[in-house]
């Protein structure tokens, strides 16, 4: 097993290098410029490794022949979408920060160098290991006795263990439906309802001392500015993906019970 500390993807011959005494039938590429507020002053590292990275992994995989999944986002959307209505993979793109230009222009370089790709637009991705929504709560709940949420973001949470799921379904199933594929947990939420439920269900795990309470504030997006915006509504459409791999997807909250319960086993 190899890691991502051993190969740079934006620079393409150590990529080679770094392929060429192995047989590859497939790509995964989990990589990624991913600090949305940097971004927007990053530019140019940004667009090195979403953009010219991903141009990259595309060259290898032509060359080595291997199909590749590519882990995508839904910041490629403006988000305006009316509420109710969910983005198909057919819908206009329009990033609204530059985070998602950059991963729109990488997903423009694996269509534009071969067929043989899936492109997985996720999004609000939590799981085990890293920097995530989800762990941030957790330390934030120990630390503070009140928290401010935006509750005007809505969007879907995705546990990482349902995705690497489809992975291996499409992988397993040798799958050869190339294309773009909207893949989330079900159901819709907002980062402040998100955080009430991961604040209820990590207390009754006991992941959360029970004697300490935390007051979680709902706020409006214009109280917390950040660098990037982030869009309003990203409601991705799992149509495509439950048809093609006869899915059933799990909701958000069911997802995230099973996670808690994971790193309260671990605990233990
Ligand atoms: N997090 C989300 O909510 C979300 C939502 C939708 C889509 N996505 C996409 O999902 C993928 C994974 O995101 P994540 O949240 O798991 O991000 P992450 O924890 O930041 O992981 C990104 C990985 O990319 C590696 N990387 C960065 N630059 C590289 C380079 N030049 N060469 C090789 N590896 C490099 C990083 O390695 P180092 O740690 O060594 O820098 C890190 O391991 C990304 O493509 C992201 O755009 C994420």
């Amino acid at each position: 097993m190899r890691s991502d500390k051993e190969v740079d993807i934006t620079n393409y011959p150590t990529l080679k290098e770094f392929t060429k005494n192995i047989k590859l039938e497939w790509i995964i590429n989990c990589s990624g410029y991913t600090d949305v507020d940097k971004a927007e002053k990053e530019i140019e590292k940004a667009f090195q490794i979403n953009r010219d990275g991903v141009r990259n992994i595309s060259k290898i995989a032509v060359e080595k022949r291997a199909k590749l999944i590519h882990i995508s986002t839904d910041y490629v959307f403006n988000g305006e979408k009316n509420t109710h209505l969910s983005y198909t993979e057919d819908d206009k793109t329009e990033p609204i920060n530059l985070y998602g230009e950059t991963k729109l222009a990488g997903e423009k370089e694996i269509k534009e160098t071969f067929k043989k790709y899936f492109i997985l637009r996720t999004a609000w991705l939590y799981g085990i290991g890293g920097k995530n929504f989800v762990s941030t709560m957790l330390k934030l709940f120990k630390e503070k006795e009140e928290i401010r949420v935006v509750s005007d973001q809505w969007g879907s949470p995705t546990y990482t263990v349902d995705l690497a799921e489809v992975i291996v379904e499409i992988i397993n199933n040798d799958f050869t439906k190339f294309g773009i594929y909207h893949f989330t947990n079900e159901g819709i939420t907002n980062w402040y309802e998100f955080a009430r439920e991961i604040y209820r269900k990590s207390k009754k795990l006991g992941i959360i001392d029970s004697n300490k309470e935390v007051e979680i504030r709902g706020i409006e997006t214009k109280e917390y500015p950040t660098p990037a915006q982030r869009p309003k509504w990203s409601l991705l459409s799992k149509e495509k993906i439950k048809r093609e791999l006869s899915l059933d997807i799990r909701n958000w909250e069911d997802a995230l019970t099973d996670f808690l319960s994971f790193l309260s086993l671990q605990r233990k």
